[in-house]
């Protein structure tokens, strides 16, 4: 069976890839960027956009698919920047985040990084969504040279890495990336391989 990862950001793709080769699943790759809503919710945005793409490419597709979407959760920042962490990211990036936290010590810099996988396995039916979370802290300086967006800013929590100081073997033990594709994964081996 071919699964589609439709997603235009080649780091997702590699962390993945590794995930599904683990479990014996092969995972192909469409590079198509969709239109992101701006919703209240990870959520919210992921099936908006598995929907989006499910109604105007099945007929090109032709073969289940899935997206993700993903988000930074400032629990001081009251869960900003969330659904919008891409349009922050672009705009203010990892620096403008620091100045954010600046002041702010101890749990003040807690935050989750979530991962909402939404799954489209045939035409005519709603998404199914796989969703993980991993708890961490903001850093107080950008560490770290691999990985991409925020890893350079979040520690998590059981090591005191950042996510950019880890490998993508090492990333995918704990990420909130891999929690949700695990449990994705997991139900594609028990139902449809
Ligand atoms: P999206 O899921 O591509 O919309 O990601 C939202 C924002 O979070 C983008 O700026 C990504 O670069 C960033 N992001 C998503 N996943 C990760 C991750 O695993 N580590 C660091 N940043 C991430």
């Amino acid at each position: 069976m071919i699964i589609y990862f439709i997603t235009s950001n080649p780091h997702k793709v590699e962390e993945v890839r590794e995930l599904a080769a683990d479990k014996g699943i092969s995972i192909r790759h469409l590079h198509y960027e969709y239109p992101e809503l701006q919703l209240d919710a990870i959520e919210e945005v992921a099936i908006a956009s598995a929907n989006h793409i499910r109604r105007e490419k099945w007929a090109e597709i032709n073969a289940p698919f899935f997206i993700e979407d993903s988000g930074l959760l400032i629990h001081a920042l009251n869960d900003f920047p969330g659904p919008f962490s891409a349009f922050v990211f672009r705009k203010i990036g990892n620096e403008g985040i620091l100045k954010l936290m600046a002041g702010k010590e101890g749990g003040e810099r807690r935050a989750t990084f979530k991962t909402v996988v939404a799954f489209c396995r045939d035409p005519d039916a709603e998404p199914s969504l796989f969703i993980g979370t991993v708890e961490g802290r903001i850093a107080d300086r950008a560490r770290g040279d691999g990985g991409f967006g925020f890893d350079p800013i979040f520690e998590y929590e059981g090591t005191g890495t950042t996510f950019a100081e880890m490998s993508t073997e090492e990333k995918n033990k704990v990420s909130h990336r891999s929690r949700a594709f695990t449990k994705f994964l997991n139900h594609i081996l028990q139902h449809l391989h």
